[in-house]
């Protein structure tokens, strides 16, 4: 391996706020932009080689992440006419042991994403084998390494990044020589990918990958990341020390190592949390309480007890000379944090709403809960919904997803033995029934890991998710009546990290919307992963929207985004503060709890709303038992 620290950087100068940043970091407005930049080099060096007659290699990885470079590369031959003949590829790992036919193997994942669909010769594909005998496991990984250096080494590596920091599988531990090989998963990566295997017990528990020494011989390398998910790991990746606990960290020592990232897997870099340590900053009315709320929560006192010295010791001086004295800027802070808090969401009627996150009027408010599958809503804003409710608005919930991928098997099983249990062994009345659960059940039990659910058990997983979603929405108040249920056509059809939107959901949506015409509407997924679930509802949604931006009502309507999967909100962009006491909170677990499919995630709810009073108690304000929190959005901004 030559020695790269030799080597001059070609980062060129950094801005001011970049130089806290190790790897060269290309942030880009979204994964379509990012990947469209790269498809470009992709493009680029392949012509490049060309005029030396070389094919390009390439080094490839899967996951969630390439998938939208992997359909600008199809794009690209489809409507551009490259060709990619010329081209030979080289995957990161595979999950040991896996047949190749399994569905959830990397060699299927390659062919649909991306091989079948551009002319790229069978024989220029490399992935390695994840079905071949341990015995042969060792010969094999060494002659993966043979194969590249034959073919000239990897001119181009693209990499995601794992939640453990991983690049290809090489798992926390690995060391930065470390070569293709056999690697135990860390239960981390395996519980991340127990909904594709649909359960933790399927998902295999080693895998083969390049390891950490041959990424870093590749000549380039970019690192791509999309979604606030990523964000705390990219932010370790980037800014932290070079250490075998986050691999991903060893592209610190490449020189020609970039991360192209989306604005919200930027979110936990320094120049966006903290921009004001990099430099002088200018200073918008978010940015100031971001700073103040930082200051408190580092110092450990109330917003109003900071003083002129605090500010200038934990380089704010700034923020106090323009805005200061201490004693002024606190007390506008504080009132902007008290002014989120509001236990009327709807708006209160017959009240001065100059200082209130939503307006009085219209009374009652017809509200639109938009939630990417059941569960979404109650898990993030149960309270919100039964406030909304009691206070006498006209609340609908609409379910944009089914949700029944993500069923576990044991549901349905247990509910089709409970059909043959009614059903009795002789029961003619039932007879039927008895049928039907007996080939259901055959169905289950005869299950290969190579097909998905077959229509009839996804059936029944969806039929699961709208009962309970039904019973959860009982308990706070809503009826059958004031929820829709829309089997969105993009989840039906996809899966796991390879939705995208469909143009008949986007026409349900619509017609949704001019039925109801809200006043206000709840929803999420904005800065979820592109590929996500969430997104992909929040995409249609938007579109939907962008149709309707004519409609006077739509004008007038509301937004508030509220977040599941991603990080809480940080407390700057909190624009409405729901509290809710011991007996609101309760309430809103009972609902949880009617989810019994998605029992995993129960208990985070509680926790997330515990802290968010914990926050708000520390930042010098009332002491809540909890507290659910929005954040405004304004539509086509
Ligand atoms: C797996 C793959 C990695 C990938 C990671 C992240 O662990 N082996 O190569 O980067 O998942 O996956 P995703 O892109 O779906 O977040």
């Amino acid at each position: 391996m030559r020695n790269m620290k030799d080597q001059a950087k070609p980062h060129g100068r950094r801005s001011e706020e970049e130089q806290l940043e190790k790897i060269k970091t290309c942030v880009f407005p979204s994964s379509v932009e990012a990947t469209k930049a790269l498809a470009q080099e992709v493009l680029a060096l392949l012509r490049e080689k060309e005029k030396d007659s070389k094919p390009l290699v390439l080094g490839l990885a899967t996951g969630s992440t390439p998938v939208p470079f992997y359909r600008e590369l199809i794009r690209l031959h489809r409507e551009e006419s490259v060709s990619f003949k010329n081209m030979i590829t080289f995957n990161l790992d595979e999950y040991y042991p896996i047949s190749r036919d399994h569905r959830e193997s990397y060699y299927q994942f390659m062919q649909n994403q991306l091989f079948k669909h551009i002319d790229i010769p069978a024989d220029n594909v490399h992935i390695p084998d994840g079905s071949m005998g341990r015995e042969q496991v060792f010969a094999d990984c060494q002659a993966y390494e043979e194969a590249i250096e034959k073919a000239g080494g990897i001119d181009l590596q693209v990499l995601g990044i794992g939640n453990t920091g991983h690049i290809g599988f090489n798992e926390p531990g690995s060391s930065c020589d470390s070569v293709t090989r056999l690697i135990t998963l860390d239960r981390i990566t395996r519980q991340d990918a127990a909904r594709d295997f649909l359960g933790l017990e399927n998902v295999p528990s080693f895998a083969l990958t390049m390891g950490v020494g041959t990424i870093l011989r590749a000549r380039r390398i970019v690192l791509m990341a999309w979604g606030e998910k990523k964000a705390a790991i990219v932010a370790r990746a980037v800014e932290g020390p070079v250490s075998d606990v986050v691999s991903a960290s060893f592209l610190q020592e490449h020189p020609h190592a970039s991360f192209y990232i989306d604005e919200a897997a930027a979110s936990e870099l320094s120049r966006k949390k903290f921009p004001w340590l990099a430099g002088s900053v200018s200073w918008t009315p978010s940015l100031s309480r971001c700073a103040v709320n930082w200051l408190s929560t580092r110092l450990e006192k109330p917003v109003l007890k900071l003083v002129d010295e605090d500010y200038n010791e934990n380089g704010l001086s700034e923020l106090v000379t323009e805005q200061g004295p201490a004693y002024t800027l606190n007390i506008r802070i504080f009132n902007e944090i008290q002014h989120t808090i509001t236990g009327w969401p709807g708006g209160k009627p017959e009240a001065d709403d100059s200082n209130r996150p939503e307006r009085a009027l219209p009374y009652p408010k017809k509200v639109a809960v938009f939630s990417p599958e059941p569960f979404a809503d109650v898990f993030a804003m149960g309270g919100t919904i039964n406030r909304l409710v009691s206070q006498g608005h006209d609340v609908h919930l609409i379910y944009q997803a089914s949700g029944n991928l993500g069923v576990p098997d044991g549901e349905v099983e247990k509910f089709l033995r409970v059909l043959q249990d009614i059903a009795g062994p002789n029961s003619k009345d039932w007879e039927k029934q008895r049928e039907f659960a007996d080939h259901l059940l055959r169905m289950l039990k005869g299950k290969t890991q190579t097909e998905p659910d077959s229509q009839p058990i996804r059936e029944i997983k969806g039929l699961l998710r709208r009962e309970e979603a039904r019973e959860a929405a009982l308990v706070l108040g809503i009826v059958p009546t004031r929820i829709y249920f829309q089997d969105l056509l993009f989840y039906e059809k996809g899966r796991y990290r390879q939705f995208r939107p469909e143009p008949a959901d986007v026409d349900k949506i619509v017609k949704l919307l001019v039925d109801l015409q809200p006043h206000q509407i709840y929803l999420t997924g904005k800065v979820a992963d592109p590929s996500s679930v969430e997104y992909n509802c929040f995409r249609v949604l938007e579109l939907a929207l962008e149709l309707l931006k004519k409609e006077d009502w739509l004008g007038k309507c509301s937004f508030w985004l509220y977040r599941v999967h991603e990080k809480e909100l940080e407390p700057h962009k909190i624009d409405m503060a729901v509290p809710l006491s011991p007996d609101q909170l309760s309430l809103k677990m009972r609902a949880i709890h009617q989810h019994q499919s998605q029992s995993t995630q129960v208990l985070i709810s509680e926790d997330r709303n515990r802290e968010m009073a914990r926050l708000y108690d520390h930042f010098g304000l009332a002491e809540y038992e909890a507290i659910e929190v929005f954040q405004r959005w304004r539509l086509f901004q």
